[in-house]
C-alpha cells in the first residue's frame, strides 16, 4: 500500500509542520482541530513557512520565480483543515500530534479505530509516552508506529521510527517510506521512554534549568556557553521555551509516574511554577525568556 492520504490530528507547533512536510512530500493531507480558530492559526502558519521556503528557492538559485509560485500553489492545494474526526476516514496513514497527554491520546486512538478503514495506519507523535498502550486502544495494534518528528518540523531533518512488539513488518516500512517522503532521515528505536532523543536531550535540559534555578549561572550564560562551548544551534533554556514549557512539563511527569527512581527525570521547581502561571515559553511570550513573536527579545 502508497500512502498517499494522510490526516493530521492537531495542527499546533508539531502538527503544523507536519502537515507541511507530508504534503510537500506529494501526499493529500487532512488537518483535524477541535476548534475552527485552532485550525486557521495551524494553516495560517503553513502558509507562511511555504512562502518563506519558495522565497528561500528563488533566492538560493534553486527555482524561477515562477516555479516558486507554482511549487507553494501545489502544496498549499494538497492541504485541506477539518473539526470533523469522521474526514479522517478513508486516510491511509493518520500522525496524531495532539497535546502530551495520555488519556486523551488514547480516547483519540480507539474513536479513530473506529472512524477510519481497516487498512488505515496510525502513527503518534508523543514525546514520551509508550507506544504500545495507544497501540492497544485503537484496536489495530499491528497497524501502529511511533513517528517522532522533532521541533521545528520544517526544518529538522530527522525523524524517529518506533516500532512495538507488535508492529507488522510492513507497516513499519511504509512508515519509514512515508518519513523519507517527508525529507526526513529515519532512524528505527525500541518503544522505550524518549526514544533516543528525548531520552538523552530532556534530562538535559532538566540540568540545565537546576542550574538556573541554583543560581549557578544566568539563563544567558548557560545558553551562550552550550552554544560556544558546545556548537549546539541554541543553548537549553531557549530550547525549553521553544519546546513548549507545558509539554516539557508533561513529559517528566509522566516518566516520574511510571520511573519514580530514576533520578535524571526530576522536575525543577520553576517549571512547575512558569507553567502554572501560563508562562509556557515561546507560544506564550515567556518562558526562561521573552519572546518577541519569534524571536527573543
Ligand atoms: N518554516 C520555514 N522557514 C523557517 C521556519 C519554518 N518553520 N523556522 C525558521 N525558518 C527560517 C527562518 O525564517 C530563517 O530564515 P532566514 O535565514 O531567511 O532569516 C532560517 O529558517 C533560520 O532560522 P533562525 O534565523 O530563526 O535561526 P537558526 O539559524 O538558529 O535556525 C533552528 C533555527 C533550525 C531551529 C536552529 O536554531 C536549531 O536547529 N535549533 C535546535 C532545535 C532543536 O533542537 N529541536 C529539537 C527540539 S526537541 C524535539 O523536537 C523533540 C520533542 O519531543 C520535545
Ligand atoms: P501544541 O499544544 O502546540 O498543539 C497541540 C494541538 O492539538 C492544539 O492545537 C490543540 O488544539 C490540538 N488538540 C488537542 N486535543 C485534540 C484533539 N482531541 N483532537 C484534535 N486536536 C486536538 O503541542 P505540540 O508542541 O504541537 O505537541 C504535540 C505533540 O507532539 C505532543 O505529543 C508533544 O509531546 C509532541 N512533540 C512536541 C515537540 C515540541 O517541541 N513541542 C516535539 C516533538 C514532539
Amino acid at each position: 500500500m502508497k500512502i498517499e492520504k494522510v490526516g493530521v490530528v492537531g495542527c499546533g507547533l508539531m502538527g503544523h509542520g507536519i502537515v507541511q512536510v507530508a504534503a510537500q512530500g506529494g501526499c493529500t493531507v487532512v488537518a483535524l482541530e477541535t476548534e475552527q480558530a485552532y485550525l486557521d492559526t495551524g494553516l495560517g502558519r503553513i502558509e507562511k513557512s511555504i512562502a518563506k521556503l519558495a522565497s528561500k528557492g528563488v533566492e538560493k538559485g534553486k527555482m524561477s520565480e515562477e516555479e516558486a509560485k507554482a511549487w507553494a500553489a501545489t502544496v498549499q492545494g494538497r492541504i485541506t483543515g477539518t473539526t470533523n474526526r469522521a474526514d479522517l476516514a478513508d486516510c491511509d496513514l493518520v500522525v496524531e500530534a495532539i497535546v502530551e497527554d495520555l488519556g486523551a491520546k488514547k480516547e483519540l486512538f480507539t474513536a479513530l479505530g473506529e472512524i477510519c478503514k481497516a487498512e488505515t495506519i496510525f502513527a503518534s507523535n508523543t514525546s514520551s509516552f509508550p507506544v504500545a498502550e495507544m497501540a492497544e486502544a485503537s484496536g489495530r495494534p499491528e497497524r501502529f508506529v511511533g513517528l517522532h518528528f522533532f521541533n521545528p518540523v520544517q526544518l529538522m531533518r530527522l525523524v524517529e521510527v518506533v516500532r512495538t512488539d507488535k508492529t507488522d513488518e510492513d507497516v513499519y516500512a511504509e512508515a519509514r517510506a512515508f518519513g523519507e517522503a517527508c525529507g526526513k532521515t529515519p532512524v528505527s528505536c525500541k518503544d522505550t521512554p524518549g526514544f533516543v532523543v528525548n531520552r538523552l536531550l530532556v534530562p538535559y535540559m532538566v540540568q540545565a534549568i537546576n542550574m538556573f534555578d541554583r543560581g549557578d549561572a544566568s539563563a544567558a550564560d548557560i545558553d551562550a556557553a552550550m552554544q560556544l562551548g558546545c556548537g549546539h544551534p541554541m543553548g537549553p533554556l531557549t530550547l525549553t521555551d521553544y519546546v513548549g514549557l507545558d509539554t516539557t512539563l508533561s513529559i517528566l511527569e509522566g516518566w516520574c509516574e511510571r520511573y519514580p527512581d530514576e533520578p535524571a527525570f526530576g522536575i525543577p521547581e520553576s517549571l512547575r511554577t512558569k507553567v502554572a502561571e501560563g508562562k509556557l515559553g515561546r507560544k506564550t511570550g515567556e518562558g526562561y525568556y521573552t519572546w518577541d513573536g519569534d524571536k527573543r527579545s
